[in-house]
């Protein structure tokens, strides 16, 4: 569904990501791991279309959508969960839920579906985002790609700054996500919760691959994440 190829991109003169290649299936889930800077928020940007491509193509269904707007990427069913949430503070849970109806596509993640994935989020939804706890406020998030009905969902660090119980909560909607069709490619840096989930795992060093692979170790993954052999 998703077929990235040799992508690079840049901020101003200083390339953040470099020949990236990669490939997510509908139904499957791609796991991008690597330490704070590493690009994967700038991958999943330019996925995106936040971020131009400065060289590489990116091909969705078939359609190379390497120039095309972000806008047109939502419509064509790609849908980003950004690192930190995003919400709008001083608007309702259902409020945040209703500006992704501009880019909503049909299927099967109307409002009810999402609040019967997130029960806590339909308790919340007359509550103004702002006041909602980090837990709550990431399942908005999710639930506000979900209801534009997306092919492939991008979820940038789900876990940040969230209790384990939390995140393992999070972490249990997403087979129902995938059963819908969806890919999901996700970044996290917390890798054992990423290779808990993820069919196969991308690790990225200092804006390059220094490993891909399925059925990795963690031994496999220390040194392509650190850059250093920690044995
Ligand atoms: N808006 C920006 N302008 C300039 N440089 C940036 C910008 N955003 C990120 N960078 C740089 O690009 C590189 C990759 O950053 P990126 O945010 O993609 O990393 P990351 O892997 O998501 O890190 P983290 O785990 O901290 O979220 C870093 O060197 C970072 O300093
Ligand atoms: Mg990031």
């Amino acid at each position: 569904m998703l077929n990235v190829s040799g992508l690079t991109a840049a901020y101003g003169q200083v390339t953040a990501i470099r020949d990236i290649s990669l490939a997510v299936d509908a139904g499957g889930i791609l796991a991008v791991i690597g330490a704070n800077g590493a690009g994967k928020s700038t991958l999943l940007k330019t996925i995106a279309g936040l971020l131009p491509a400065t060289s590489g193509t990116i091909f969705f269904d078939g359609d190379d959508i390497t120039r095309r707007s972000a806008f047109d990427r939502v419509r064509r069913g790609i849908a980003l969960v950004p690192e930190g949430r995003r919400l709008f503070p001083s608007l309702t849970v259902q409020e945040n839920l209703q500006t992704a109806f501009a880019s909503k596509r049909k299927g099967a993640w109307t409002l009810d579906a999402v609040y019967d994935l997130f029960p806590l989020v339909a308790e919340r939804r007359h509550r103004r985002a702002g006041n909602l706890s980090g837990g709550e406020q990431q399942a908005t998030a999710i639930a506000r790609a979900l209801v534009t009905n997306p092919k492939l969902l991008l979820l940038d660090e789900v876990s940040l700054g969230l209790a384990p119980a939390i995140i393992a909560d999070l972490y249990a909607r997403l087979p129902d996500i995938l059963a819908q069709g969806t890919g999901i490619l996700l970044v996290e840096q917390d890798v054992s919760q990423a290779m808990k989930v993820a069919d196969s795992v991308h690790c990225l060093l200092q804006g390059a691959t220094s490993l891909t692979g399925k059925n990795l170790t963690m031994a496999d993954i220390s040194g392509a994440y650190f850059g250093v052999d920690k044995k």
